[in-house]
């Protein structure tokens, strides 16, 4: 087994810790502190631990964290950080779109991976892009309002 795995993290070079047979998921939450990812089902099945790894949605549940190597993961934390990201999570939470708000990070991930191939979905692209996420509060309308509502952030489409 290799010692060292590096991968990039949220913009940052870093050094996978400890067994690289871990689920992802448990080394961004324990290790990196990045807990916007939620743990809903294990897996594979409900989104909520959804983050990107070289730009697509990626359950980070069921993928070993060594799995990772030379790739680019993202989380909420850093997409966040952009204009986009910003206006991700506030179309999901305003106007009643969300309720108990356990599903919006993972769905705000595959909303950022959809809109940076597609900034101006129709009501199908959104409802696909947010297919694999699940949410059990709301009947997903008002989500898919909210996201179709979003301005479309020009030159931040990387
Ligand atoms: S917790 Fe990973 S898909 Fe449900
Ligand atoms: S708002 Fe509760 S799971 Fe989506």
């Amino acid at each position: 087994m290799k010692n060292e795995i590096r991968f990039s993290l949220n913009g940052k070079e870093e050094t996978l810790p400890g067994d690289p047979r871990r689920r992802l998921i448990d080394v961004l939450r324990e290790d990196f502190g990045l807990t916007s990812i939620k743990e809903g089902c294990g897996e594979g099945e409900c989104g909520a631990c959804s983050i990107l790894v070289d730009g697509r949605v990626i359950d980070s549940c069921i993928l070993p964290a060594g799995a990772v190597e030379d790739r680019t993961v993202e989380t909420l934390e850093s997409i966040r950080e952009t204009e986009r990201g910003e206006k991700i999570v506030q179309a999901l939470t305003r106007g009643g779109g969300v309720q108990c708000g356990f599903c919006i990070p993972g769905m705000a991930v595959s909303i950022e991976s959809l809109l940076r191939t597609n900034p101006r979905p129709d009501e199908h692209a959104i409802r696909e892009g947010i297919s694999g996420n699940l949410c059990r509060c709301t009947g997903y309308q008002q989500i898919v309002e909210g996201v179709a509502a979003i301005e479309h952030v020009e030159g931040d489409n990387s």
